[in-house]
């Protein structure tokens, strides 16, 4: 796999909820993806604008060469705000694919497998099941959201074979109320592997919940410029070294976004 910047194309955009679009993009990049997980640095169509937004990579198809992201777009002053007012047809200068995601070589077809997903951290994690639908038959989704008009995907995830999805929302608009925890616990195994992306709460719920697992892989999020590993904005704290006093930091954008719980301190 190698990191490309391209011009790739616009094929679809569109509002899939509230504030919440779907882009579909086609382009040389595609033929790159490999493990779901890893994300896309978008320049934003806005001069004076020059930080990129890093986003992750929901899916893709390989013989149409597209790749699909979801992402919120803020309020008329933000970067996301300007992507999600281009259309079809329109380029759009992308890096990628960046940084390492969720590794899937390990599941065997008997394990029980959970994955955890929040708001706009869903995403990925529906490459990531598709590609475990090859090879496990017992996925579990868990997915929580603040409100039914955020949520997204469930039914994208329920139509593959051997997975399991129950949905949950913060004001009880859809499915059960409350967080994602209360699906943890309502879990009545223990999973093999447990795969999580989502806001830094629900993240350290994970964290506790399946801190002894050996297989807990955990999405991160942080500030980032460069992308590439270059500029050390992003850094995160390691297990060995907790208050970085020794200067063993990991970057999100190069070592991870994906960890293993094992490696880092949330
Ligand atoms: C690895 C990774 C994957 C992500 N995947 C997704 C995704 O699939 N869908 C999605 O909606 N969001 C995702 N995000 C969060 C997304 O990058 C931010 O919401 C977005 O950059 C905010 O930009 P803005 O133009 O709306 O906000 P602004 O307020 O205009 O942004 C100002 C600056 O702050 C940075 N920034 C603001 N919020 C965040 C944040 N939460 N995380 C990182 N940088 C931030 C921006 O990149 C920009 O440089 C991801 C973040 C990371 C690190
Ligand atoms: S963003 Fe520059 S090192 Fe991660």
């Amino acid at each position: 796999m190698s990191v490309m910047q391209e011009m790739m194309t616009i094929v679809s955009q569109k509002e899939v909820a509230k504030s919440i679009f779907e882009m579909v993009l086609t382009g040389k990049m595609v033929d790159e993806l490999g493990d779901a997980g890893q994300f896309l640095h978008l320049k934003v169509p806005v001069e004076g604008m020059l930080l990129r937004r890093p986003i992750s990579i929901s899916s893709w198809d390989k013989e149409k060469a597209s790749c699909t992201i979801l992402y919120r777009a803020g309020d008329e002053t933000t970067g996301t705000y300007a992507l999600s007012t281009l259309t079809a047809g329109q380029k759009l200068d992308v890096l990628g694919p960046l940084g390492h995601g969720f590794p899937v070589s390990e599941i065997k077809s008997g394990e029980k497998i959970v994955l955890v997903g929040g708001g706009i951290g869903v995403p990925p994690l529906y490459e990531l099941a598709k590609q475990l639908n090859q090879q496990a038959y017992d996925i579990t989704v868990l997915l929580g959201f603040a409100s039914e008009n955020v949520k997204i995907l469930e039914e994208a995830f329920a139509k593959l074979q051997h997975v399991k999805v129950k949905v949950v929302t913060d004001d009880g608009t859809y499915g059960q109320k409350g967080h994602v925890g209360l699906l943890m616990n309502q879990l009545d195994f223990e999973p093999d592997a447990v795969y999580s992306c989502g806001a830094p709460a629900m993240l350290k719920a994970v964290y506790h919940k399946y801190e002894g697992l050996d297989r807990l892989y955990i999405s991160t999020e942080a500030r980032m410029a460069c992308g590439v590993g270059a500029c050390y904005a992003c850094v995160i704290h390691t297990k060995d070294d907790p208050d970085g006093k020794s200067g063993h930091t990991l970057k999100v954008c190069e070592d991870g976004p994906v960890f293993k719980g094992g490696e880092i301190v949330l």
